[in-house]
């Protein structure tokens, strides 16, 4: 729905210059709503989807449409390589994933029709795999202010590959705390919440949140407080957000939430009375948070859903078990 009308929206960059503040401050507006504040601006025209309804900012906004080179655009995204953050993060990035990403144009690639792929492969030889991860640059974290609404939405079609080939393809949609940037030891205090997790081929779309300590805690980590729900067909797009509701009515007393939509379609609320822990809570919903995005192989989720260790001999990488990405976006109300 929200891609049909298509409208013409300005980037409008609110102070001198294209540095770290002013990228913060840029906002996608409709042009008839366009605020500018600053001494200078820079207008990019962008083709966008309209606002949904109740959201009157773009925190963030990419459709992936730049001109040429196959990584997405350096400034909103970094691509993390390895098996761990340089620097003390965990190994296998905490999961027990067991590939190594990769900026190369076979595992992470801006296409032709203006979509992003991330596409796992595996070597036959030696059965290694690679993948890609990306998450969004500290330029353009963002939060949601008390009394305010955000949601984080992306529009994503998942390989079509059948679940006994796909025994460990993990591709996910999620937002993290971006305090972990700092300290590695911070999860899962600093908040996670995952948009879309769909493992092993399925079409099943899983729904978490993490937050306080672990083991244990107000999120019962390291599981979560999560959801599952069907309607992801595989091979076709589907639109994922979450959104945060941290205005209280009436006068200021009521209850902060959140919720997870598929195209559209509320699949799970968690309201702050579902968290004991106001701390925990207050990360996960006011904390300034980044995108990610990413497929992993093998782990602990398509392990505990498989109830084998996984990839398999025959999991297949390539086209089938990508995830390809229409756009993401981060929008707030202002009010
Ligand atoms: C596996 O194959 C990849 C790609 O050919 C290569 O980069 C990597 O070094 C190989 N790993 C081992 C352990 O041989
Ligand atoms: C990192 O986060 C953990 C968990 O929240 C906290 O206990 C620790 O003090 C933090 N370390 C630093 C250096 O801030
Ligand atoms: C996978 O293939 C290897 C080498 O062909 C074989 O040794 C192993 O038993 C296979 N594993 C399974 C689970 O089939």
């Amino acid at each position: 729905m929200f891609r049909s009308a298509t409208v013409l929206l300005a980037l409008l960059f609110a102070s001198a210059g294209l540095g770290n503040a002013a990228k913060r401050l840029a906002q996608i507006d409709h042009v008839d709503q366009a605020d500018i504040r600053g001494s200078a601006s820079v207008s990019v025209s962008v083709s966008a989807s309209v606002l949904p309804s109740g959201f009157s900012r773009c925190l963030f906004y990419d459709d992936f449409s730049q001109p040429s080179g196959h990584l997405p655009d350096p400034s909103k995204w970094q691509v993390d390589l390895g098996t761990a953050y340089p620097g003390g993060g965990p190994e296998h990035w905490g999961t027990g994933e067991i590939q190594t990403y990769t900026g190369d144009a076979a595992n992470l690639r801006v296409t032709r029709e203006g979509t992003l792929k991330i596409t796992p492969v595996r070597d036959g030889r030696n059965k290694t795999w690679t993948s890609s991860r990306i998450e969004t640059t500290a330029d353009w974290d963002f939060a949601c202010p008390r009394g305010h609404r955000m949601r984080v939405e992306a529009r994503i079609r998942l390989g079509g590959n059948p679940g006994p080939v796909s025994m460990g393809i993990w591709p996910a949609f999620w937002v993290l705390g971006s305090g972990y940037r700092a300290n590695y030891s911070a999860w899962p205090a600093v908040g996670e919440v995952d948009i879309l997790e769909s493992v092993n081929g399925e079409a099943r779309v899983w729904q978490t949140v993490h937050c306080g300590t672990s083991p244990g805690g107000a999120c019962n980590e390291p599981s979560g407080r999560g959801h599952v729900s069907d309607g992801a067909e595989r091979a076709s797009w589907h639109t994922f957000a979450w959104e945060v509701d941290r205005r209280r009515w009436p006068l200021g007393l009521g209850s902060e939430s959140m919720a997870w939509l598929v195209d559209g379609e509320t699949r799970w609320t968690f309201r702050e009375a579902d968290l004991h822990g106001d701390e925990a809570w207050h990360a996960v919903v006011a904390n300034s948070k980044m995108v990610l995005l990413n497929v992993a192989v093998g782990g602990a989720l398509p392990n505990a859903i498989a109830g084998f260790d996984t990839p398999t001999n025959r999991t297949r990488g390539g086209d089938g078990a990508a995830m390809e990405v229409d756009y993401v976006a981060v929008y707030s109300s202002w009010l």
